[in-house]
């Protein structure tokens, strides 16, 4: 956090990277209110051609205009908790208005949506797997999407994903299954 730390924080990244895509900033830690200087430095990397694109991560629509009015650069990109249970409308509705990529962290809801019902009846249906059919929801939606897997296999399952297509119905039944309650993580406002 700060724009001097940020800028060490990328130095020490790019010491053991050949090259850096997409620098994220992790949490806007709003309790500290450094972050428009801490986007400020990432507005500079690019700038000086040190870094393809720049991003932020748990930041809620007050924070991206925020930072928005501060410089007039739009991240590329923002991750945050998204699942089947916690859908996150408003901030999606957020990042169209701005042209951001919405990418989905704890995707699969850290393992949790694997066994639900509806799910597992929705993968008997469609021939794939319940991975498969919550990270397709995922894509269909445009959702960027970064499930964690420990083994070959899973990855491999998981990348399959991209070839499941489900239908209109499916999809609503998913969509249906959003939860007031349904945050796993911690809250970014709060932190
Ligand atoms: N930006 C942020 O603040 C933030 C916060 C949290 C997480 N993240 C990122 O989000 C990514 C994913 O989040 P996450 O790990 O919390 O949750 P997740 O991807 O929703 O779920 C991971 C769990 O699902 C299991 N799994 C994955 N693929 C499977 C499959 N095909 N079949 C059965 N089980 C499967 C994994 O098991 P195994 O591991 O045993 O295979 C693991 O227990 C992580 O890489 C993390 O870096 C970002």
């Amino acid at each position: 956090m700060g724009y001097d730390g940020a800028l060490k924080a990328f130095d020490a990244s790019a010491a053991k990277l050949p090259r850096i895509d997409l620098f994220l900033i992790h949490w806007p830690m709003p309790s500290e209110d450094r972050y428009v200087d801490t986007w400020k430095a990432l507005v500079r990397l690019r700038e000086d051609g040190r870094v393809g694109s720049i991003g932020v991560s748990n930041f809620s629509p007050d924070h991206l205009d925020r930072i928005v009015d501060a410089t007039g650069v739009v991240p590329a990109l923002n991750q945050i908790e998204l699942h089947p249970h916690f859908q996150q409308r408003a901030a999606r509705a957020a990042h169209e208005r701005l042209g951001i990529v919405t990418q989905s962290w704890s995707p699969l809801g850290q393992g949790t949506l694997l066994t639900d019902p509806a799910i597992v009846a929705i993968a008997e249906a469609a021939g794939a797997t319940p991975a498969q059919v919550i990270l397709a929801w995922h894509v269909q939606a445009g959702l960027g999407v970064i499930p964690k897997a420990s083994s070959r296999a899973r990855i491999e399952e998981n990348l399959a994903a991209e070839k499941v297509t489900l239908t209109a119905e499916q999809i609503a039944k998913i969509d249906a299954m959003d939860r007031e309650d349904g945050r796993l993580g911690p809250n970014p406002d709060t932190l």
